[in-house]
């Protein structure tokens, strides 16, 4: 029985269709009245638990024998996912199949890389399997610029750096993969999509998937901050993506990797795909 944390999100969502698809035992944790009904209608188990309530978890996860960790980065990141590792040993899971992200390494001036760092070294020395997957920016990030993309913009903060991004469908479908395969223990995945491309080539793709100009607006760090102030995002999360703008602007984001078809013998999809498949999201916004 697999266990699947972060299943409302976006990579578990999807992850747990594939695994419904091929009817694998699998229970999801949700936190909140109601989500649990998606889950029951594609016949999967849902347990209603938070990360930050051990009690919760532990009934949970009893009874599971590998899991799949997905958690929402914030400043008690690491020490709610270590919690989670530990717990899930204590309950004898086997294998453990975490989420991460590329750049990372624990004297990153990222929070999050950091926190993954800290976490995949912690998982790493623990005596049962895992899987890290170490993804780079997910295509579906655009989405969040729906607006104005759709008005013909889209602004940025990279320059001319580059960006190797996955379509997160992809990362679900490794996932799924290490999860349900053998061969897979003790191994580090880094994910990217197909290409690297810039803002420009980013702006391009929109372009003629959407059928309308779209220019990239490299934008300054004051008034990216000032964008991203009306989105909501806590001042934790603003420093932290101005952050990881500023290491892609600088050229350090990883090269493509190719590690997604060899794991699961297709290749990622491609930004022209991803734009024609969710163009009508970009064009109602
Ligand atoms: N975005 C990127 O470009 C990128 C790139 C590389 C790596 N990553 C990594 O990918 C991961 C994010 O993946 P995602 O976009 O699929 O995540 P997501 O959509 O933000 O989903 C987060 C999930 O965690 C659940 N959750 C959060 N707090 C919880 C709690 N206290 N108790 C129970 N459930 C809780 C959420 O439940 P609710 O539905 O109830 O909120 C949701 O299911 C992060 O680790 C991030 O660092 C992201």
């Amino acid at each position: 029985m697999i266990f699947i944390t972060g299943a409302t999100g976006s990579i578990g969502s999807e992850l747990c269709r594939s695994l419904a698809a091929e009817n694998t035992p699998s229970r999801v944790v949700y936190r909140k009245e109601g989500q649990q009904i998606r889950f029951e209608m594609l016949g999967l188990e849902a347990v209603r638990a938070d990360f930050d309530d051990a009690d919760s978890m532990r009934q949970a996860m009893r009874g599971c024998d590998k899991l799949f960790l997905l958690t929402s980065p914030d400043p008690k990141h690491a020490e709610r996912e270590i919690a989670i590792i530990k717990l899930a040993i204590d309950l004898g899971v086997q294998h453990i199949v975490k989420v991460s992200t590329a750049n990372t390494n624990q004297s990153s001036t990222l929070a999050y890389a950091r926190s993954h760092a800290q976490i995949d070294q912690y998982l790493r020395h623990q005596p049962i399997d895992w899987t890290i997957l170490r993804p780079t920016g997910f295509m579906q990030n655009f989405l969040d610029y729906a607006h104005p993309i759709g008005k013909g913009i889209l602004p940025h903060m990279l320059g001319d750096g580059q960006i190797s991004y996955i379509d997160l469908r992809d990362i679900a479908l490794v996932a799924k993969h290490v999860l349900t395969q053998a061969g897979h223990a003790k191994a580090t995945y880094y994910l990217t999509g197909p290409a690297s491309l810039t803002a420009t080539d980013v702006a391009s793709e929109l372009t003629a998937g959407l059928g309308i100009e779209i220019q990239a607006l490299n934008q300054s760090e004051v008034d990216t901050r000032k964008a991203l102030g009306y989105s909501g995002l806590d001042a934790w999360h603003i420093d932290a993506l101005i952050e990881q703008f500023k290491i892609g602007a600088n050229g350090g984001e990883i090269d493509v990797t190719g590690e997604v078809e060899r794991i699961i013998g297709q290749a990622p999809r491609t930004l022209t795909q991803f734009v024609n498949e969710y163009r009508n999201h970009f064009l109602t916004h």
